[in-house]
């Protein structure tokens, strides 16, 4: 009988091959990019267009977990991240004018994941102050740190930027870069001006944090990371799905919701639109039982 006529290392490597183009077209490589989907807000109770919001707040969505914010004369930027990659995985959407990386006066990074501090991205914003958590810094380029003013805190600590107080609050998240690593911490940020108060989570998974940033902040607006939660028991304990961010907002008191950390990148297993329609069904639902049974108190 004849031989195959490729022996079974050149089967390897054609296997091998074979699983890194698909896993490469799973990531999105091939695809054309869709444009930035468009920020939306929504209330627990009924119309977004009750959300609060003050007049002198200009929020945009960056894509992933990146916002602009242009509030009281200052224009900070949190986890911003625009690259055309975070590790292997390509960005899916359209990036936002290369405007919303000017004028900035202060940076704020939660952690050190790449989908959230990302040098490349750092060092296209004009330089201004950067607050990032104690030992991140390591993870901070020659380039940035020679570009920016950058400060770490810790856990607890007050940053002003302008007339915006931040305070530093808990998240339930590695800080770390590489799971390897030991020492490092993941927070959420508390922005308040006159009496507008912002929350920013950054990464969490589900905790009691959000009850007590509720009871001890009263956010107005929250800033809500929806997705990166399958396979849901290996990422359960780094980030909350839809039905627990909906919970977050109901703890946190908070009168409306910007769900952000989907449709960007792919970090997890669940699909890039996932996120967000779940968390759509998810406040219809809670919004529908709430006309059915209004609350009294209300
Ligand atoms: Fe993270």
């Amino acid at each position: 009988m004849d031989s195959l006529p490729i022996g079974p290392n050149a089967i390897f490597v054609l296997a091998q091959m074979a699983f890194w183009l698909a896993f490469a077209i799973w990531l999105g490589w091939f695809r054309p990019r869709r444009p930035l989907p468009a920020m939306e807000i929504f209330t627990l109770k009924g119309d977004p267009a009750q959300a609060p919001f003050p007049e002198d707040l200009q929020l945009h969505w960056l894509g992933h977990s990146s916002f602009r914010l242009e509030w009281g004369g200052r224009v900070i930027l949190l986890d911003p991240v625009l690259s055309d990659h975070v590790s292997v995985a390509p960005r899916r959407v359209g990036r936002p004018g290369p405007g919303m990386l000017e004028g900035v006066d202060a940076i704020l990074l939660t952690h050190a994941h790449m989908d959230h501090f990302n040098n490349e991205t750092l060092a296209r914003v004009n330089p201004c102050q950067l607050h990032l958590p104690a030992k991140a810094e390591r993870f901070l380029n020659g380039r940035n740190r020679a570009r920016h003013q950058w400060h770490t805190f810790e856990m607890g600590d007050s940053i002003r930027i302008g007339e915006v107080d931040v305070t530093v609050v808990r998240a339930r998240h590695g800080g770390w870069r590489y799971p390897w690593q030991q020492g490092f911490f993941a927070c959420g940020f508390i922005l308040r001006r006159d009496d507008f108060t912002l929350y920013y989570a950054g990464d969490s998974a589900w905790g009691e944090h959000f009850e007590a940033i509720g009871r001890d902040f009263q956010p107005d607006l929250a800033l809500l990371p929806i997705g990166g939660y399958s396979p849901r028991w290996f990422l359960k304990s780094r980030h909350i799905n839809p039905p627990e961010a909906v919970e977050a907002v109901r703890r946190l008191q908070a009168r409306g919701v910007i769900p952000c950390h989907y449709g960007t990148y792919r970090v997890s297993l669940e699909g890039m639109e996932a996120p967000v329609m779940w968390f759509r069904r998810e406040v219809l639902s809670l919004q529908t039982a709430s006309r059915r049974s209004p609350d009294p108190r209300n």
